[in-house]
């Protein structure tokens, strides 16, 4: 059996792309795709549709259902693969490295770019976290439930995606978007430690980590309009160089600054970031301040 995902990627046949891609067209409007459309879609012999759908099923990328409202529906290995199809056909990526996280809303791989480079490569799962939040957030507000979990992950990429190009233009430490496809976003790779391990900065590092964080929330909140929403020592990178530098990561549930829950997800995530400073590194600052010079209504730092 396989073991992962690039491998399952290089077993694959163009048969067994055909098949995927045609259970996805139909995916909006059956739960479990009939056989007959999905033999349509692909435009396959019988004989290569049953081997394509055998192996697929097989490696679990697709699931079949018998009865009355037979068919066959992605699994989102499925749709994993699809997208990276699509990423290697474009040639963002070469070859798909280890796991390095697997978080509540997505698998996170390190990939490796045709010129050599780390990437990150999230593939977004629209799971039952995100739909609680989608609930919460206005700006998921499509009609939810006549939507699946695919078109949900996908959006949940693209916005990643556009959220990323539009921080890092405007000069937020993120990291840089990539490319998108379906619900995969590939980002740079950011050769960091995630906030929450690093026990240990002196004074002069802690107080960099603050600015670089507080810096982003405000690029956020005054040049494009939107808050994190889920900030922790999770989502913060922190770079050990000179000086040490902070990243904000995991944007795809930010709300725009104008929905009527932002002022409080804004609230709480500076409360969160500056409690957790004081508490680790012993940093002190006033969550008011830190509040107006974020949503630039003053232009001084309150450091
Ligand atoms: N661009 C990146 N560079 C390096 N590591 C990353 C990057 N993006 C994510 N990671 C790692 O993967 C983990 C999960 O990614 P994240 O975007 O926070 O997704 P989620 O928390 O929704 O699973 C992060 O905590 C981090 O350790
Ligand atoms: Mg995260």
């Amino acid at each position: 059996m396989p073991r992962n995902l690039w491998e399952i990627f290089k077993m694959l046949e163009d048969d067994d792309f055909r098949v995927l891609r045609a259970i996805e067209r139909f995916h909006g409007k059956y739960e479990y795709v009939p056989v007959e459309l999905v033999e349509k879609a692909a435009g396959l012999p019988p004989s290569r549709l049953v081997k394509a759908l055998h192996r697929l099923s097989n490696l679990k990328l697709v699931k079949r259902r018998l009865g009355n409202l037979s068919g066959y529906t992605l699994t989102y290995m499925g749709l994993d693969l699809l997208a990276l199809r699509n990423l290697v056909a474009r040639g963002i990526i070469e070859e798909l490295g280890d796991k390095i996280g697997v978080g509540k809303e997505g698998d996170v791989y390190i990939g490796v770019s045709p010129g050599g480079d780390r990437v990150v490569v999230k593939f977004h799962r629209a799971g039952r976290e995100s739909f609680r939040k989608i609930r919460r957030h206005r700006s998921y507000a499509l009609d939810v439930r006549a939507t699946t979990w695919l078109i949900l992950a996908k959006i949940v990429g693209e916005r990643e995606f556009k959220a990323l190009v539009a921080l890092e233009r405007e000069g937020a430490k993120v990291p840089p978007a990539i490319a998108w496809n379906r619900h995969a976003v590939v980002q740079k790779y950011v050769d960091g430690l995630e906030l929450s391990i690093v026990r240990e900065l002196d004074e002069e590092s802690a107080f960099r980590v603050l600015v670089d964080s507080v810096e982003t929330l405000r690029i956020a909140y005054t040049r494009v309009g939107i808050v994190h929403g889920d900030l922790s020592e999770y989502n913060i990178l922190v770079k050990l160089g000179e000086p040490v530098e902070a990243y904000i990561i995991d944007w795809p549930q930010y709300v725009y600054k104008d929905e009527p829950n932002a002022e409080e997800l804004l609230r709480r995530d500076v409360t969160y970031l500056l409690r957790f400073l004081k508490r680790r590194f012993g940093l002190s600052l006033d969550v008011e301040e830190v509040l107006r010079y974020v949503k630039g209504e003053v232009d001084e730092p309150p450091w």
